[in-house]
């Protein structure tokens, strides 16, 4: 099916995306619907206080409104209680999380873990910083032709020494998809925990963490439609129980005293200081925004318009494509001759609007031999306009460059 047979025109939801515009960089950030600009200011505008230490009213609702939303998030990723959620302000800061509260303490010299070729730099350097204080190694899993982790190699490289494995369930550059269920099987395989970075899969592809049965999933609020500054991160409950706070402050105490302090359990624990209450009261409305729509439409669309971009940019002789041509929703490629940042100014030019360079995956643009690409990356709001534009941005680049 063509993303013109298969229509999701959500646009008139955004209003920050002006007639004619081709917003093409949702894997970077994603514009924000009504709802969510309405729900956030609601909550600042007529019903803002602060949660779980005021004795009014006001209070007591806006602490029922944040937990509400730390349930919709539970029940959204298939967690068993909302205990096991913890906001955070993104990705990068749930993974540095379980880096020095779960890996800093389990890990010790000679463990080893295993990361793959295309990781986000938040899914290399927290691990990379623990490596360096406990004396583990780090191993990287090399990608398939068609430019996915290679799960294969990953069976015949674990060994019992790892005990962290951590992958991106959507690849950023490539939006290649993670098998995560066979990652989680071989992981546990050989006694490793894993943890998995779903900040472009959340947006694109449901997820049931019960059903993966993976350790920790990490993801961003604002690029599922949500504000920024919010972001998840979901561990098993006896993982978390078992771990140490490494922030300290108001909130995740259950008792001090000069003497000795003791923690309040999962989550609150984790949570030190005012949270951003608002931030997860406009991640519920997000989460509310997407399943309005269902996950399974947003992934058939989102497919759709990568099988029609990649056939459309493929018939342009200069042009290179990156990724499996089942990509979710992201589409990298590059222009023979052209540094991506010159392919991004002119299509900008041209009011298209992509991202173009390393896109926080240094090691990867090694692999792949170039040291940036030009990404397009779709959303709810895309269609097959935003796919014309960007195809005769890219012919204008080539006429341009000769
Ligand atoms: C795959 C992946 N992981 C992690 C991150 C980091 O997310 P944040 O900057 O919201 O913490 C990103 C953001 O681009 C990402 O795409």
């Amino acid at each position: 099916m063509t993303a013109t047979e298969a229509p999701l025109d959500r646009l008139a939801d955004f209003p920050a995306i002006p007639v004619g515009w081709a917003y093409l960089d949702t894997a970077a950030t994603a514009q924000k619907p009504q709802p969510v600009l309405d729900a956030i200011a609601r909550a600042y505008g007529e019903t803002y206080a602060t949660v779980h230490r005021g004795v009014y009213q006001r209070s007591a609702d806006m602490t029922l409104a944040y937990e509400a939303a730390r349930q919709k998030v539970a029940r959204f990723i298939g967690a068993t209680t909302p205990d096991e959620i913890v906001f955070v302000r993104g990705a990068t800061e749930g993974i540095n999380l379980v880096a020095q509260c779960w890996a800093a303490t389990q890990l010790k010299a000679g463990d080893r873990i295993l990361l793959s070729m295309l990781e986000h730099h938040s899914n290399i350097v927290p691990w990379q910083m623990v490596a360096e204080r406990v004396g583990a190694a780090i191993d990287v899993l090399p990608l398939t032709d068609d430019h996915r982790i290679d799960l294969d190699a990953m069976e015949r490289m674990l060994t019992p020494q790892h005990k962290l494995v951590a992958l991106a369930h959507v690849s950023n550059v490539l939006g290649s998809v993670l098998d995560a269920k066979r990652a989680t099987d071989l992981a546990h395989a050989v006694g490793a925990k894993i943890l998995l970075d779903g900040c472009q899969a959340v947006p694109r592809v449901a997820v049931d963490v019960a059903a993966i049965g993976c350790d920790f999933y990490v993801f961003s609020g604002h690029k599922l439609y949500g504000p920024t500054g919010i972001g998840v991160l979901w561990g098993k409950g006896d993982l978390l129980a078992a771990m140490q706070p490494y922030q300290g402050g108001g909130s995740m105490i259950d008792r001090v005293t000069f003497a000795k302090t003791t923690y309040a359990p999962p989550p609150g624990r984790f949570e030190a200081g005012t949270p951003h209450i608002v931030g997860a009261l406009g991640l519920a409305a997000a989460i509310d925004y997407v399943e309005g729509i269902g996950l399974a439409a947003i992934h058939a669309h989102e497919t759709a318009l990568v099988r029609d971009a990649r056939a459309a940019l493929s018939s342009l002789n200069s042009v290179r494509l990156f990724g499996p041509e089942d990509s979710a929703g992201i589409v990298s490629f590059a222009v023979q001759g052209v540094h991506p940042h010159d392919v991004g100014t002119i299509l900008d030019e041209g009011r298209v609007a992509i991202r173009a360079g390393h896109h926080c995956a240094q090691p990867l643009m090694e692999a792949l031999g170039v040291d940036a690409t030009a990404r397009a990356s779709f959303a709810v709001y895309n269609g097959p306009q935003d796919i014309e534009a960007l195809v005769k941005g890219v012919e204008r680049v080539t006429r341009i460059f000769g």
